[in-house]
């Protein structure tokens, strides 16, 4: 039996600008509440969670009014305000500051701030596939559609074969000091797992969801809005 807790960790510190906005994605409204909330939400409803931290920008305009109307998330959250000016920095400033907190082999789930659909099942699944485990993993999908790898003028220089190929998702679930690590060590990655793979561990695949995509451009919070409604 494993005796380390299970901590979340969400940055929060991206701009969106994909998304084409003067507010940044994380605090658009879906289904009646910001964006973010919704994963915040989803992890402060499961007890195995011992406490949810959120990365934002030092000078954040926004978190503040959106936890206030929530006083059911107040012991079980917490507002790090030391965004990076990448997502990988983002996750290693929240890491720095919780040194004190979490033992070595506590787990952390990584999670984007811009995806709402994650589900308390989705997590409960990830923690059933990888508290035992050596090296930690992360929620994904199969590739469903044919993949091509295109030239710099738009045209298809080659088809990449599908079999084997997965789309990453998060929560991306790792022991502390060794996401510290790869984290720290890494060059520029867009994900925790990358930076684990580059220490040459193999982090575990466990079957995400659609539902759990993440909020880009403008159309998809539509789309999140239906799933959110209960279409699987
Ligand atoms: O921009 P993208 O969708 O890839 O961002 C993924 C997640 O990383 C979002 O939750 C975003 O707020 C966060 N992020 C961050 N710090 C940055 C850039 C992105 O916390 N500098």
């Amino acid at each position: 039996m494993t005796t380390s807790r299970f901590y979340a960790l969400v940055p929060a510190a991206g701009v969106g600008a994909r998304m084409g906005t003067n507010i940044p994605k994380q605090y658009m409204p879906l289904a009646g509440k910001p964006i973010l909330l919704h994963a915040l939400e989803t992890f402060a409803a499961l007890p195995a969670i011992a406490h949810t931290y959120v990365v934002v920008n030092a000078d954040d305009a926004y978190i503040r009014d959106v936890l206030a109307s929530e006083k059911h998330l107040s012991d079980r959250l917490t507002v790090i305000y030391d965004g990076g000016s990448t997502r990988q920095q983002s996750v290693l400033n929240g890491l720095h500051h919780l040194r004190e907190r979490l033992a070595d082999d506590d787990w952390v789930l990584v999670h984007d701030a811009a995806r709402p659909g994650l589900s308390v099942d989705l997590v409960a699944r990830l923690l059933e596939e990888l508290r035992e485990d050596a090296v930690g993993g992360l929620l994904a999908m199969p590739v469903v559609d044919t993949l091509k790898r295109a030239d710099g003028e738009g045209r298809v220089e080659a088809t990449v074969p599908r079999a084997g190929m997965w789309a990453a998702q998060t929560p991306q679930m790792f022991r502390y000091a060794l996401l510290c690590r790869a984290l720290e060590q890494a060059q520029e990655v867009t994900d925790e797992a990358s930076a684990v793979e580059a220490l040459g561990l193999r982090p575990k695949l466990v079957g995400g969801s659609p539902r759990n995509f993440k909020i880009t451009l403008p159309h998809d919070i539509a789309l999140a809005e239906l799933y959110l409604k209960g279409i699987e």
